[in-house]
């Protein structure tokens, strides 16, 4: 009886949609979704999304140089990303002359269309399991070196066979669940990519680093880039006779737009979670390694802000260092309070006991015991390691030393460095900034793992604020004129930042380094096996592989969400909000005045900007295209909230949000804010 009904809910709970989203699944096994995907409210097929026979939804989608995701929306080669996707590309067109970073860039017609050496967009052309072939000859009583070397060789001769340089096509092999399996991925790589269009930063990053990871948002998060080909299609080095490329599949946009609740697909490449991981790992991220580093960096940004809000030439000059140092700070706090909240270690944990049960008598007896051991011996190691990048490599005085003696070794001028280095530049921060983080070290790392060196300096300065104070008096490299004279590394080993420098780098290669390898080497292989372990414990369960910078799909609904008691968000912003953060003198909300004018002149407070949904996606799904149910492009990812960033570890249905620019903002900025209403005419809208 008790059975019957046992089995009655397995059946019942194998048909039932699942209740989350989380999931970034690959596209040729699409076909294991399908019916959840239509129980949600999709009307695809898994042809339509991945086919090699025919052109599907995956022929619309490319890599984006080599960390974003694009998208097509043109027969003749148009693409859509993000802004700060082509950022480095619209600065590098960008001069006092004619500023695009700062006004925006918009071609004219086809010839105006600006080239980026360098920048390539691939597509995949097949994906395919090549496990087999990749471990033929490959037995479990080898060692791991043996194994090791039979998959590189294997690998090797697979990419070989499939690629075909003369045509753009490149292969790779990719490890998939932890190596248990592997698929071969091969891609068309275009290489002539030219700059469209983008709007100016004050749209493009509007709300900046404040808004950064938040809701709500209004970012208009994009710009607009072409594919061309030779005469025959096939990718080619720039050159004007090269034609618009013609895709097999571009994407027709719904201007129809989204409400909450409606189904929506993300197609493109995550880069990196760990889903599967032991609660060690998590409990280490969570507990242990994101909190600390919060705090150093806190430490880094509270002088930082101190200084800038004293002088507008020093905001100027750290708003960028800011930003980068706040954007990992931000994700940071989201993961470990996630973590927290969820009791996603202590949920492991009881998941861990349930397995170990289950694994007495088989293969899998003590590997739980294995790892905790592996991750315990790690830990401070690591800790000291993410202590040293926190820390040392973040003074920016030594790391500059550094760079300059480097340049110096490789025989090139250090003049560029040098005008970059002191123009961003401002001494009272690092020496405060060098006194607060060497203070932390001294104070969070235990005496046995702190380098005979900093024991040695701190004993005979008495305090680190002595030994600062000393080491900047004596350093050559505060001083620009000093630096800019130097020509040979020559001499330079006696300066104390070089020497600092140096001495906590041998620390790290001699004391860390030997350790982390090694463990690193052992983790491998034992997380290879838990996973294997997991997918035969749960053998009814659909594991999706953790992001590697693949193809995935994701999919779930247009929904808001409640970040603390009491405050409810709905999922689309609007023109109105931009005008209520309208603020000339905060340079994140500084409005474009042409924006000011269309808005005054009355009849768009209601033009969406941007959507929230449940979409499970990580870095690198930044450009993505946002699908409806019918495979029509409604937007274009571009964040998460900072709520949900522990989803690179653990997916909460109830606060894993993605942030899209709704693509009818795009529509209205490039007609009414860049006057390229022609880019429209080749676009193709489902009514
Ligand atoms: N947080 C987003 C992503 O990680 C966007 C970053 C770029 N925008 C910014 N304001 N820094 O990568
Ligand atoms: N902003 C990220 C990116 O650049 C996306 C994310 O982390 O959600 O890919």
């Amino acid at each position: 009886m008790k059975r019957t009904v046992l089995i009655a809910v397995l059946i019942l709970s194998a048909w039932a949609p699942s209740r989350a989203d989380e999931g970034m699944w690959l596209p040729a096994l699409i076909s294991r979704r399908i019916d959840d995907m239509g129980a949600k409210g999709a009307h695809l097929s898994a042809e339509d999304i991945y086919s090699i026979n025919r052109a599907s939804l995956k022929d619309a989608v490319v890599l984006f140089g080599s960390g974003c995701t694009g998208e097509l929306v043109s027969d003749s080669g148009l693409l859509l990303t993000n802004h700060h996707c082509g950022y480095s590309f619209i600065q590098r067109h960008s001069s006092v002359e004619h500023d695009y970073l700062k006004d925006g860039f918009w071609a004219g017609c086809r010839r105006d269309e600006l080239p980026n050496p360098g920048l390539t967009v691939s597509f995949l052309e097949r994906m395919e399991d090549v496990t087999a072939a990749v471990l033929a000859g490959y037995d479990e009583s080898m060692p791991e070196a043996a194994r090791d070397s039979i998959v590189a060789r294997n690998s090797a001769a697979l990419i070989k066979h499939a690629s075909d340089p003369s045509k753009g096509v490149k292969a790779r092999v990719e490890a998939l669940y932890y190596a248990n399996q592997y698929y071969l991925f091969v891609y068309r790589v275009y290489r002539d990519v030219r700059l469209v269009g983008a709007p100016p930063s004050s749209i493009g990053k509007f709300g900046g680093d404040t808004d950064n990871w938040m809701w709500p948002r209004h970012t208009g998060d994009f710009s607009i880039f072409r594919i061309y080909a030779d005469a025959d299609n096939n990718p080619a080095d720039y050159s004007p006779e090269n034609v618009p490329y013609v895709p097999r599949k571009f994407f027709r946009i719904n201007r129809g737009g989204v409400k909450d609740g409606d189904f929506t697909l993300v197609y493109g490449c995550p880069g990196s979670t760990r889903e599967y991981v032991m609660s060690e790992e998590v409990r280490y991220i969570g507990e242990v390694s994101d909190p600390r580093k919060i705090a150093l960096r806190t430490l880094r940004l509270d002088i930082q802000k101190k200084y800038m809000a004293q002088s507008q030439a020093v905001r100027i000059q750290y708003s960028s260092k800011n930003a980068n140092v706040a954007n990992a700070w931000k994700k940071w706090q989201g993961e470990s309070g996630g973590i927290r909240r969820l009791g996603t270690v202590a949920a492991k944990q009881e998941y861990e006991r349930r397995f170990e049960q289950w694994a007495k008598g088989t293969r899998y007896e003590g590997l739980m015991a294995r790892l905790g051991a592996l991750y315990a011996r790690r830990e401070p190691y690591y800790l000291a390691y993410e202590y040293l990048n926190e820390t040392v490599r973040s003074i920016e005085i030594l790391r500059f030393a550094s760079g300059v003696r480097t340049a110096l070794k490789a025989g090139r001028p250090v003049q560029g460095l040098a005008d970059s280095f002191f123009k961003d530049y401002f001494q009272p921060i690092d020496e405060e900034t060098f006194a607060a983080l060497m203070n932390a070290f001294g104070k969070d790392m235990p005496e046995d793992f702190q380098p005979e060196y900093f024991k040695r300096k701190l004993a005979s300065y008495g305090s680190i604020e002595a030994w600062r104070d000393d080491l900047f008096a004596r350093t050559l490299f505060t001083d620009r004129a000093r630096v800019c004279a130097l020509d040979s590394p020559e001499g330079l080993s006696g300066d104390p930042a070089l020497e600092m420098f140096d001495a906590f780098d041998s620390w790290y290669t001699q004391s860390l380094l030997p350790v982390i390898r090694d463990v690193a080497k052992e983790l491998k292989q034992a997380n290879r096996e838990y996973m294997k372990a997991q997918m035969e414990f749960e053998p009814q369960k659909e594991f999706y592989p953790d992001a590697n910078l693949t193809l995935r799909v994701a999919y779930g609904k247009v929904a808001g969400y409640s970040p603390a008691d009491a405050v409810q968000y709905a999922p689309v912003s609007t023109l109105k909000g931009i005008m209520e953060k309208d603020n000339p003198d905060v340079f994140d909300y500084d409005v474009p005045q042409a924006l000011r004018d269309i808005y005054a002149a009355g009849g768009c407070e209601n033009q969406p900007v941007c959507f929230l949904a449940t979409n499970h996606t990580s870095g690198g799904n930044s450009g993505s295209p946002v699908l409806d149910a019918d495979g029509n492009l409604v937007g274009i990812n571009f964040d998460r909230v900072w709520e949900g960033t522990m989803s690179d570890l653990v997916f909460d249905p109830d606060y894993c949000r993605n942030i899209s620019l709704d693509i009818r903002y795009l529509l209205f900025v490039v007609e009414r804010i860049g006057g390229a209403a022609w880019l429209l005419d080749e676009m193709v809208f489902t009514y």
